[in-house]
């Protein structure tokens, strides 16, 4: 993976049907997808339960393009070799889930995978400070995490542009995940970001020809 700073929009697989996962993938990859987001929760950092590595595992050879994979699990260091066995590209632990962030990070990277941090809502953007050179991507939550289909929290764009001017010319992705819209979309770039997940507003319609009309009209809203 090279870094660019070109907008990326990532599709959360978790606004697609689970029982064809496989196809999803390649509907949205053919609509000009750039990477794929895949949310994993454990029903304990987050009140929701999701898929483990064996599903992402078995979503691989369907990604073409690059596997995101954000856990939303705690503790995470036990299962990151797993995560990044299943193929992970990019592998993102919350900076609330543990106490000893700079090993986790490095753990990933040494796992042969882009490490990222995520944010909730509530946390300060001084948490990865003394952890940046050890990112890859920081993933800013505009949504507590758990759910599809939540607002957006307008609360977190400060957050956004103190993160981008933390980041500087550092090769590190700034992604926004949760309630992200053709309406929310153009704020998150405005403030710094260079990459966009969207559960429900890329899956909304649920055809192939629904995905790539609702991808062009967030790209298209940030221009
Ligand atoms: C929320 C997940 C998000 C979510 C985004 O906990 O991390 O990726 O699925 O969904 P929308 O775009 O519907 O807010
Ligand atoms: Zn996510």
């Amino acid at each position: 993976m090279t870094f660019s700073r070109d907008l990326k929009i990532a599709p959360s697989i978790l606004s697609a049907d689970f029982a064809r996962l496989g196809e999803e993938i390649h509907d949205i990859e053919d609509q000009g997808c750039d990477w794929v987001h895949v949310d994993v929760m454990d029903g304990h950092f987050v009140p929701n339960l999701t898929i483990g590595p064996n599903v992402v595992a078995a979503i691989r050879s369907h990604v073409k393009t690059v596997m995101d994979v954000h856990l939303m699990i705690e503790p995470a260091d036990p299962y990151l070799e797993a995560f990044a066995k299943a193929g992970s590209d990019i592998i993102t632990i919350h900076a609330e889930a543990g106490p000893h962030l700079d090993r986790s990070l490095s753990s990933i990277r040494d796992l042969g995978c882009k490490a990222g941090v995520s944010l909730t809502p509530s946390t300060p953007p001084e948490a990865i400070e003394y952890v940046i050179d050890r990112c890859d991507l920081i993933l800013v939550m505009t949504v507590n995490p758990g759910f599809g289909g939540q607002s957006f929290l307008h609360s977190q764009l400060p957050k956004i542009r103190k993160l981008r001017e933390m980041i500087g010319d550092r090769d590190i992705w700034l992604e926004i995940d949760g309630g992200v819209t053709p309406q929310t979309a153009p704020l998150c770039i405005e403030a710094g970001a260079d990459a966009l997940v969207a559960g429900s507003a890329v899956f909304k319609g649920g055809t192939p020809a629904d995905y790539g009309k609702n991808m062009k009209a967030i790209r298209e809203a940030c221009r």
